[in-house]
């Protein structure tokens, strides 16, 4: 069974989103970044401190919508990739959470076909 994450049209463009995901029995803040008719997801954890990246809950691109932002301290992350290019934690990694667009929903890779399971905090 795939697990949602989010519909696809209520993704802005570009825009963000957040959702809870359980990895390793733990349930983990994370967010759904998209740009065009591409997709990623991240914990939403900086690599400076472990805080949140969202300034409001699921926001995390920079103003002109080109980067995930930190709202601490600014550090500015690749949106495809998660790498840091500017900013305290400079080439760490945001912890990627595998995602794809299925149809009209994004969802869990590897996490099944058919029918569909909606994770929970997908409304933010
Ligand atoms: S906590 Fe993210 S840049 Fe400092």
């Amino acid at each position: 069974m795939a697990v949602r994450v989010c519909r696809w049209d209520e993704l802005p463009d570009p825009g963000s989103r957040g959702f809870e995901h359980e990895r390793n029995g733990q349930r983990r803040s994370c967010v759904v970044v998209r740009r065009g008719a591409q997709v990623w997801a991240y914990e939403n954890r900086c690599p400076h401190t472990g805080a949140p990246l969202d300034w409001r809950p699921g926001q995390v691109l920079n103003p002109e919508g080109t980067h995930i932002q930190c709202a601490l301290h600014l550090a500015q992350f690749q949106m495809d990739d998660g790498l840091c290019i500017h900013g305290p934690c400079l080439g760490q990694s945001l912890q990627a959470v595998p995602v794809e667009r299925r149809g009209a929903w994004v969802v869990l890779v590897g996490s099944g076909a058919g029918g569909e399971e909606e994770m929970s905090g997908a409304n933010r």
